[in-house]
């Protein structure tokens, strides 16, 4: 069993079937310089506890430099024969630095935390990938409400027509679950910072290697404090993939609009040609692909952590070999998020609003009723009364055939002796949008209150 990091009590070598089912180079050499990252804090640590001499120790550091250089240039590739990460380096280490030093350091350490430290150190760097892109779709988010700081838009519940609202505050409403995306990161560091290495297999080392040093070197806060959850927890990857799906979600609903809006029905919007697609058969289409993929994907990103979470119900403590179907989802939710963003954002940072559009549509639909009724509520009519009242105005207004703002003095009057000519202050849109002065509401003074808050979250996250 060449090249193994097991064999001595075996008499034979593992079948062809085996190794095919058992290998997992083809995912975990991503995790490659991650592993020599572990293998240089081990060498100090093993060298602290006097292990290795510190002539030893500066040769195997040396023989682990080679290591990574081989790994970047390609030099050093897993061979059919290496079950995993952890032999293929192993090998590649004996051919540099020889067996009697290279043998030297496997000691006080297991491939089971080595996995759980490397898949931390791994998924840390990745997140910060992540929060950098997510930063940078909330800024377009940002830099699209401020080219447009007047423009309306039918705000919608139940996909029908509700009250009008400035369109930088719904596009700013796109930007908050973002926000709380990039603190979800945040908080998860705080749990993921946290080092399983010389935990060994499961139930810690008799060598005396110190952790806190090892777990310093790798840029981790501390210790895992218990040895079996360290090797065996898994948490910590499905919290990540959890947030991955978030994510993936937040941006599908936005998609999701987009695509609405960018229907000739809705005419909202225009996709730049460098962010949208053309069809093979009709010439004329332009087609809002980014978005789409970024619904669709939202789903690949749901089934990665579902699949993560089945592989993990009722595993027993500690170290099973099904955690090694914890890399595959997460790395796919990591490559799909990293390559989605970008053109995620280069596709809302190009968009062009239609806000002619947008405003002629905004007083549709009845949508100022809501103000009528508010109107009343301030004319001391209690707002039961004031809800019929106006509720009663757009039947008449509606059996005629005319918008709210059209309603003669007669008809006003024939509704309710309480709709005074007066009301007409609140039947235009700007005067809507500019009466919604209660906290988190529509009105211009408010909305740039939420974008600076918006921005200062998005800087401290
Ligand atoms: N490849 C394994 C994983 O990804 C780590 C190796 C542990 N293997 C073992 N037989 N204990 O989880």
């Amino acid at each position: 069993n060449e090249g193994a990091l097991w064999g001595g009590r075996f008499a034979g070598g593992p079948s062809p079937e085996l190794q095919a089912l058992s290998r997992s180079t083809h995912f975990d050499w991503q995790l490659a310089l991650y592993d020599i990252r572990g293998s240089h804090a081990h060498t100090t640590a093993l060298a602290a506890a006097g292990y290795l001499t510190a002539e030893e120790a500066e040769r195997m550091h040396a023989g682990l430099d080679a290591l990574a250089e081989g790994v970047r240039s390609g030099r050093i590739q897993p061979r059919a024969a290496d079950e995993d990460v952890h032999g293929a380096l192993e090998t590649a280490l004996l051919a540099e630095v020889g067996a009697e030093l290279g043998g030297r350091l496997r000691a006080g350490r297991s491939r089971n935390d080595q996995i759980a430290t490397l898949i931390r150190l791994y998924l840390i760097d990745h997140a910060s990938v992540i929060a950098r892109e997510l930063v940078q779709l909330v800024d377009a988010l940002v830099a699209q409400a401020d080219a447009h700081p007047a423009a309306i838009l039918p705000g919608r519940t139940h996909l029908q027509h509700a009250q009008p609202v400035l369109l930088a505050h719904h596009l700013q409403a796109h930007g908050w679950p973002l926000v709380r995306d990039l603190e979800r990161l945040r908080d998860w560091r705080t749990r993921a910072g946290v080092s399983p290495y010389g935990g060994g297999a499961l139930a810690g080392s008799t060598l005396g290697l110190d952790p806190e040093l090892v777990a310093r070197e790798l840029g981790l806060d501390r210790p895992a404090e218990n040895s079996m959850d360290g090797t065996a927890a898994r948490d910590v990857v499905a919290e990540f993939a959890y947030i991955t799906a978030q994510i993936g979600i937040d941006l599908s609903r936005l998609a999701e609009e987009i695509i609405l809006w960018n229907t000739r029905e809705f005419g909202f919007v225009t996709l730049d040609d460098g962010y949208s697609t053309g069809s093979s058969i009709m010439p004329q289409k332009k087609n809002p692909d980014i978005a789409e993929l970024a619904r669709g994907k939202s789903g690949r990103l749901i089934g990665n952590l579902a699949g993560l979470l089945a592989t993990l119900k009722a595993l027993p403590l500690a170290y099973n070999r099904d955690l090694q179907e914890d890399k595959e989802p997460v790395f796919d939710s990591i490559a799909t998020l990293e390559v989605l963003l970008p053109a995620f954002t280069g596709m809302v940072a190009t968009l062009r609003f239609d806000t002619e559009r947008m405003a002629s549509l905004a007083p549709q639909g009845f949508s100022l009723a809501t103000d009528v009724a508010e109107w009343l509520v301030k004319q001391r009519v209690p707002f039961r009364d004031a809800h019929e009242i106006s509720g009663a105005l757009v039947r008449a207004c509606e059996e005629r055939g005319i918008g709210l703002e059209d309603a003669s003095d007669e008809l006003l009057a024939e509704v309710s002796a309480h709709l005074t000519p007066a009301v007409r202050e609140v039947l235009t849109i700007e005067g809507s949008v500019a009466s919604r002065t209660g906290v988190g509401g529509t009105a211009p003074e408010r909305v740039a209150e939420q974008r600076a808050q918006l921005v200062s979250r998005t800087q401290s996250a």
